[in-house]
């Protein structure tokens, strides 16, 4: 109890946050759970405005992390966060919050219709936003292909919905709130080839001219990234673009060769890889 570390809270001299559509930094920050062991040492990192970062590395490497502090769900011990070049402890928390839109691996719905549980995003939407939330999300199709379409009951926490489609119906939330900064944990349960098409095409219409950070699992998600770093041991031991990464035969390229390669043979089946993630593939490997 004594090494308890307080609770995230409002300074007293706190501002309200009028965007966060600025430069994000993360200036030498130290940062480490109940337990004080290190998580994140010195880990340092600028985002450009309208920036979209993919996550990818090792389980455990300390990804979700970095999110959770960027949401401000905890602060760093040391170093700074940086949001328009301010430190983001001298917001309140609820201007940071309400500024971002957040998809999880296990979304969080409530028990009610589909329609109140995006309407969560802007408590005030009309029904009319609430579908043309869904139709940008990608949501709209499968909702009505539902019983009672946007007014069937999800169940306890969406226990009546697969993973995907919980996900589509947050994706609809975030687009119906208008987030400026957007971070997703992308399931890596098994979403159906459909399912996950729309997903991806939610996720663009919601990074549009915004900052994103995506925890990405999909060859599809990293593939578009601005920038990839690669999460090892709370450091960044590898940053860049698909292609320069692969050039650099490091991380990135053993997760690419070993990970997706595998990955690709499970969703195609080893015969029917399309040919052209193969030959990348095979471009990859032949030059090492
Ligand atoms: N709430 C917590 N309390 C204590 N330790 C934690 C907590 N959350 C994470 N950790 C530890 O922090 C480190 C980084 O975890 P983190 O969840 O950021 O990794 P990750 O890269 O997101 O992994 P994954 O790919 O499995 O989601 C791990 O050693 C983990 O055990
Ligand atoms: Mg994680």
């Amino acid at each position: 109890m004594v090494d308890t570390p307080p609770e995230v809270h409002n300074r007293s001299d706190a501002i309200s946050a009028q965007t966060l559509l600025g430069e994000i930094e993360f200036e030498h920050v130290d940062f480490y759970y109940e337990d004080r062991k290190p998580v994140l040492t010195d880990f340092t990192l600028k985002v450009k405005p309208g920036e979209m970062i993919a996550l990818v590395g090792p389980t455990g490497g300390g990804k979700s992390t970095i999110v959770n502090l960027l949401c401000r769900f905890y602060e760093p011990q040391s170093g700074v966060i940086r949001i328009n070049g301010r430190d983001y402890t001298g917001y309140t928390l609820e201007s940071i919050h309400n500024k971002i839109g957040i998809v999880l691996q296990t979304p969080h719905l409530f028990s009610g219709t589909v329609r109140e549980n995006i309407r969560y995003g802007k408590l005030d939407a009309s029904d009319a936003d609430v579908e043309e939330a869904a139709k940008i999300a990608g949501a709209h199709d499968f909702i009505c292909t539902l019983e009672r379409g946007y007014d069937q009951n999800v169940g306890e926490g969406g226990n009546l919905l697969s993973v995907g489609q919980k996900q589509l119906i947050s994706l609809a939330r975030a687009v119906l709130a208008k987030p400026e900064l957007f971070i997703m944990d992308e399931a890596t349960s098994s979403v159906d080839t459909l399912t996950e098409a729309l997903i991806q095409k939610g996720m663009e219409a919601l990074m549009k001219g915004r900052t994103s950070f995506v925890i990405a699992h999909r060859l599809s998600t990293i593939r578009r990234a601005n920038r990839i770093l690669v999460i090892e041991n709370g450091r960044i031991a590898e940053q860049g673009t698909h292609a320069e990464l692969l050039r650099k035969r490091g991380h990135y390229y053993s997760l690419y060769t070993q990970q997706f390669r595998h990955e690709l043979e499970v969703q195609y089946g080893v015969e029917d890889v399309p040919s052209k993630e193969r030959e990348e593939i095979q471009e990859a490997v032949a030059a090492d």
